[in-house]
C-alpha cells in the first residue's frame, strides 16, 4: 500500500558540525526551536482559592480535621490567611508563608498554624528551636519556643522530638539567624503524633542504600522529598505540553494479552495459581492441567494468558488512527532481570503518537518535550534545583539550561559505530553494525563526544528493533529513533510505524510472532492506515536526569526490582 507523505513540517535544518574531525563523520541536524517563551508559574493560590470558592460546600470543608481543642483560640489573621489560602484545604503550608518574594517579610506580625514534622529539636537554655517541615518546600519553619509558651511541658517532657508531628501557633517574626528572614514565634504547641525513639531518620546524613530500607519514611528527608516535588512537577509539565499542542490523555490498559516489544519480558497476570490469602501452602498441582499436561489457559480469567502491559503504544496507535495526536502517561512493566541504575521492574512511560507524522516530525516532538519539561522545573523549582547543584549534581543548572538552549544532535546508527569503533576508549562490549548499543557506548557518546549534549540516533539494524518499525528503502534499517542523554543513556526510544500492511505482516512471519493475535493491530492497517511515528520515555529516567539522582530505584516513591517488592 503507498501512502504520499506531504513534506515533513518537521523543525529540523541541517547544521554545520562543529569539529573539523566530525566533519566526514556526522550528519548533524539541529533542533531549531524559537526563543522560549514560556512564562510558567503555578497556579497562584489566590486562583485556587476563586476556584473552590464554587465548589459545593462538601469538598470545600473535606479537609477540615482540626480538633476542637486545637483550633479553639485561632487569631482572626490567621483566619484571614487561611481564606487566602482556599477554604477547603484548611491549611497554611510553609510554602505559603515563605515561597513568595520576600521569604515571608511580608507577613511579619501575622499570628499562623503550622503544621508538620519535626525535623530537628535543640534545648537550648533560654529557648528551643524546633524546625517543622511540611513538604510543600525543602524549606522548614524555624520554631522558637520559650518555656512561657503554652504547651512547653511537651518539650519538657521528651513528647515532641525529632520525627513526631505538630501543631504549632506562633506569630512570624524576623529570624534573627542568617539562615533565613523570618521565623515563627510559639505561642502554642500541641503534639498531633508523638515519635518513637527508635525514628530512623535522625539529624546525622545516612546513606540513600540505607533510606531504600526505609520507603515509607524516605520522603520526609531533604532529598527524597524535593525529588517527589520535581517528578510531580515533570508530571504536571508533561500534561501540559501535550494538552497545549493539542494531543488527547489515553488511558492504555495495563493487563494485555499481547507483547508489545515482542522480548518476552512479561508478568503474566492469573488467577490459576492461588491468591494471595492461599499462597503459603498451595500444592503444585492445583494448577489446572490439559490432557497432554501443558496449563490449561481456558480456565484463567481472561480464558487465555495474560500479562502485565510493558508498553501502551499498539493501544495508543488504535486511537492516534482516530483522534490524529494522542499521549499515554501510566505504568508499565518489564521482567527483565537487569539490576542496574537504568532498570526498574514496574516504571512509568509517556508515550505520544503522532499520525501523519514521519521519524522526523517525531523527533522533532521529542526534542520539544523534552526542552519544555525541563524548562518547566528550571522554572517552577528553583528551591530544589538549588539544592540538586549542591548536594547532588554539582553543575546540574547549567546542564539543563544547556539543554533548553542548545540543539540536539542527531547521527544515524551506522554513524555512531564508525564514530565508536574510531574512539580512543576501550569499551567493555565491543562495537560492530549491527549490534545493540550498551549504556557505555551510549554515556560516550552524549558525555565524551557531544560535551552533554542530547543526542539522536537514528535508522537502526532492523534485526535489533521491534516489528513495528518502519522499514526503510535500504532493506537493512528501520525508520528508528532513540534520544541518548549524559548519566542516563537511553531517554526516549521510538520509530515512525509500519503502516503498510504487506510489509508489516511479512516482518510478523519473519519474526515467527503469532500473527492473529495481532489481528486488530493489523486491521488499523487495513481500514485508513496512515504514516504515523511515536515515542516512548521512561519518566523515572527523566526524573533522574532533572535531578542528578544516579539510581533509579531512588527516582520513583516504592521501587520495584529484581527480588525486591516491599512496601
Ligand atoms: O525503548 P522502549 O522499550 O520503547 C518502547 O517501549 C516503545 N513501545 C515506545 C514507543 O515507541 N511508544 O522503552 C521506552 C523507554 C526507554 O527509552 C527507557 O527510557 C524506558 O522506556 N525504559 C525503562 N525505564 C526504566 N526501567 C526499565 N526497565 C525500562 N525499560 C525501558
Ligand atoms: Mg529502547
Amino acid at each position: 500500500m503507498a501512502v504520499a507523505l506531504s513534506p515533513a513540517t518537521s523543525t529540523l535544518r541541517l547544521i554545520k558540525p562543529f569539529s573539523a574531525t566530525a566533519l566526514a563523520l556526522r550528519r548533524l541536524y539541529i533542533f531549531h526551536r524559537p526563543k522560549p517563551t514560556l512564562s510558567i508559574s503555578l497556579p497562584t493560590f489566590s486562583s485556587i482559592s476563586s476556584f473552590t470558592a464554587a465548589l459545593p460546600l462538601s469538598r470545600r470543608t473535606f479537609c477540615s480535621l482540626i480538633p476542637s481543642a486545637i483550633s479553639s483560640g485561632e487569631a482572626t489573621k490567621t483566619e484571614t490567611l487561611e481564606k487566602k489560602v482556599g477554604e477547603f484545604r484548611k491549611k497554611i503550608k510553609i510554602l505559603d508563608i515563605k515561597g513568595g518574594p520576600d521569604e515571608g517579610l511580608n507577613l511579619l506580625g501575622e499570628t499562623v498554624v503550622v503544621k508538620g514534622w519535626v525535623r530537628t529539636l535543640r534545648v537550648q537554655s533560654s529557648v528551643t528551636f524546633i524546625e517543622v517541615n511540611d513538604g510543600s518546600c525543602l524549606s522548614n519553619m524555624q520554631c522558637v519556643m520559650r518555656s512561657d509558651a503554652e504547651g512547653y511541658d511537651q518539650v519538657e517532657s521528651g513528647l515532641i522530638s525529632t520525627g513526631a508531628s505538630a501543631w504549632i501557633q506562633g506569630t512570624i517574626v524576623r529570624s534573627q539567624g542568617s539562615k533565613q528572614k523570618i521565623e515563627l514565634k510559639v505561642e502554642k504547641l500541641i503534639t498531633i503524633g508523638k515519635s518513637d525513639p527508635s525514628f530512623p531518620i535522625q539529624k546525622k546524613r545516612v546513606s540513600r542504600e540505607f533510606l531504600r530500607t526505609k520507603a515509607h519514611l524516605r520522603p520526609r528527608t531533604n532529598t527524597f522529598g524535593a525529588v517527589a516535588r520535581v517528578r510531580n512537577a515533570l508530571a504536571y509539565a508533561t500534561h501540559r505540553f501535550f494538552q497545549e499542542n493539542g494531543f488527547v490523555w489515553i488511558s492504555s490498559p495495563i493487563v494485555t494479552a499481547s507483547d508489545c516489544e515482542g522480548a518476552g519480558e512479561q508478568f503474566c497476570v492469573t488467577t490459576l495459581v492461588p491468591t494471595s490469602r492461599e499462597a503459603g501452602d498451595s500444592p503444585v498441582n492445583a494448577i489446572p492441567k490439559t490432557e497432554d499436561g501443558l496449563i490449561d489457559w481456558s480456565q484463567d480469567f481472561f480464558g487465555k494468558p495474560a500479562f502485565l502491559t510493558v508498553s501502551g503504544q499498539l493501544n495508543a496507535e488504535a486511537y492516534a488512527t482516530a483522534l490524529t495526536d494522542v499521549y499515554t502517561f501510566g505504568p508499565t512493566f518489564r521482567a527483565e532481570n537487569s539490576n542496574t541504575s537504568r532498570h526498574l521492574a514496574e516504571f512509568w512511560m509517556i508515550e505520544p503518537e503522532l499520525a501523519f507524522a514521519d521519524l522526523d516530525d517525531d523527533m522533532a516532538c521529542a526534542a520539544a518535550y523534552l526542552q519544555y519539561v525541563v524548562e518547566y522545573v528550571l522554572e517552577n523549582c528553583k528551591e530544589d534545583m538549588d539544592f540538586f547543584n549542591t548536594w547532588i549534581e554539582k553543575g546540574i543548572i547549567k546542564r539543563l539550561s544547556d539543554v533548553v538552549e542548545k540543539n540536539f544532535v542527531q547521527l544515524t546508527y551506522t554513524d555512531a559505530v564508525e564514530l565508536l569503533v574510531n574512539a580512543k576508549k576501550k569499551f567493555e562490549f565491543p562495537v560492530q553494525w549491527g549490534c545493540d548499543l550498551q549504556s557505555e557506548h551510549e554515556r560516550y557518546i552524549t558525555e565524551e563526544e557531544f560535551g552533554g549534549c542530547p543526542v539522536i540516533i537514528r535508522d537502526y539494524p532492523k534485526e535489533i528493533k521491534a516489528f513495528y518499525m518502519r522499514q526503510n528503502n535500504d532493506g537493512k534499517t528501520v525508520a528508528a529513533m532513540d534520544m541518548l542523554v549524559p548519566r542516563v543513556g537511553e531517554l526516549i526510544g521510538g520509530s515512525q510505524r509500519e503502516e503498510r500492511l504487506d510489509h508489516l505482516e511479512e516482518r510478523l512471519d519473519e519474526l515467527k510472532l503469532n500473527k492473529e493475535s495481532y489481528w486488530w493491530y493489523l486491521d488499523l492497517r487495513r481500514y485508513g492506515s496512515v504514516p504515523h511515528a511515536g515515542f516512548g520515555l521512561g519518566f523515572e529516567r527523566l526524573v533522574q536526569f532533572a535531578t542528578g539522582i544516579e539510581n533509579i530505584r531512588d527516582a520513583i516513591p516504592f521501587p520495584r526490582t529484581p527480588g525486591s517488592a516491599e512496601f
